[in-house]
């Protein structure tokens, strides 16, 4: 069953809806399996695992065989900042984010219903998953680019996969506007994070950490915000795990914005329950550089039900994380990704994560997505002659 968030009005599971008809709220999809966690042992580490959570026809699954990404303790960064620190590396996914865990879902629901065009409107990421996913299921694929706003290695990936890649003047708030009127016109199916089966997949990540903890909560998510979709999703994942007795506690869901980019964060500043757009957003996190969440109701709820947190970071601290992460642990993030250990640094100097918590980072795409960021951030190599007392003497020196 779809169920509005707002009204609670239902829906049935395969009718074509992205928002509530009587009132205009966002809507979720309610699933209640009814298994023990023991059916999930020796089976294949994917988001597939969890497939009785998955509420999609198991006979029609398009998957790249997404999730299970690492989850790394990073005992050097937790100890600088006394805490226990996991981080939990979703670049490692097929194409490199998040994203695919929820395009399985989307597209293999695509595939139930029949439809043969697909589309969406993205700041990078959510484009180069839809593509990929798109050309393995053999549906067309239009994706809306905000234009000269996103990072290379996502339009790459867009582009290579065949999509019809369209880029529109404005921001990705207005490709959304657009790209949504195209699917209400019934043009396209539109696999936005408003389409709440996106949403399905994407809760595996909250059921991983959990699994991975050894059936425990941590204390703390912390993650970056974008179009609000994913914390919304990992808030979903755990309650239904905790609904089913999985687990026992649940953690605090804190979100991270870009200080340009900080609708959520004003909400949760203000104690309020609806947002007020940002118009002109703007950050070097092009991935989270969007002024007007469509989940931005499902994320304050997950915020403030968790008992949570959201702040904003800058431009500044989100490159200086990236580098430090990559640099002290070894992993490679894009900018809006290292929002949520910019994030981290801020709220234990500040003193929101305590001493001794349990803090699972998630880091939401790949170093190589925004190569030229990457690049820019570092000083050109040296040139050598490939002769052996030059280069020692050039290692010797240093
Ligand atoms: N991190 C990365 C790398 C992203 O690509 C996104 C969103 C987010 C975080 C934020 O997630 O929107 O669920 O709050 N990217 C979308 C896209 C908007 O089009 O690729 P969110």
């Amino acid at each position: 069953m779809i169920k509005c968030i707002s009204c609670g009005k239902e829906y049935p599971i395969d009718e074509i809806i992205y928002t509530c008809k009587e009132c205009g709220a966002i809507l979720e999809v309610i699933i209640n399996p009814d298994v023990s966690k023991d059916v999930f042992d020796c089976r294949k580490q994917t988001m597939w695992k969890y497939k009785e959570f998955m509420p999609v026809d198991e006979s029609k699954i398009v998957s790249l065989e997404e999730g299970g990404t690492p989850f790394c303790k990073c005992d050097k960064l937790g100890e600088e900042l006394g805490i226990d620190l996991y981080v939990k590396v979703e670049g490692s996914n097929p194409t490199g984010s998040f994203k695919d865990r929820g395009m399985s879902v989307g597209i293999t629901k695509a595939m139930e219903l029949g439809v043969n065009t697909v589309g969406c409107a993205s700041t990078g990421n959510t484009s180069a998953s839809l593509a990929a996913y798109a050309a393995r299921a053999g549906v067309r694929c239009v994706v809306l680019l905000p234009s000269g706003k996103v990072a290379l290695g996502k339009l790459a990936q867009a582009m290579f996969h065949g999509a019809e890649v369209l880029s529109v003047k404005g921001n990705f708030d207005e490709a959304l506007e657009a790209v949504t009127a195209l699917a209400l016109e019934g043009q396209l199916y539109l696999l936005n994070s408003v389409n709440p089966f996106r949403l399905e997949g994407q809760k595996s990540i909250g059921f991983e950490i959990v699994d991975d903890l050894g059936w425990k909560s941590p204390d703390r998510i912390i993650l970056p915000v974008g179009n609000a979709g994913n914390i919304s999703a990992i808030w979903k994942g755990i309650n239904e795990f905790y609904e089913a007795g999985f687990i026992e506690d649940r953690p605090m869901m804190t979100g991270i914005q870009a200080e340009g980019a900080c609708p959520i964060v004003n909400a949760v500043r203000k104690g309020k329950m609806e947002i007020d757009p940002v118009t002109q957003p703007e950050t070097v996190a092009t991935a989270i550089r969007i002024g007007a969440p469509v989940s931005s109701l499902k994320a304050l709820r997950a915020i403030y039900d968790s008992d949570g947190y959201a702040d904003t970071v800058t431009d500044e601290e989100i490159l200086s994380a990236q580098k430090l992460l990559a640099r002290k642990e070894g992993i490679g993030v894009e900018p809006a990704s290292a929002a949520s250990i910019a994030g981290l640094i801020k709220l234990v100097e500040e003193g929101v994560v305590e001493k001794g918590e349990q803090v699972v980072c998630i880091v939401t795409g790949h170093l190589l997505k925004d190569p030229n960021t990457a690049i820019d951030a570092c000083v050109e190599p040296l040139e050598v002659d490939a002769d052996i007392n030059k280069l020692a003497a050039i290692l010797n020196n240093k």
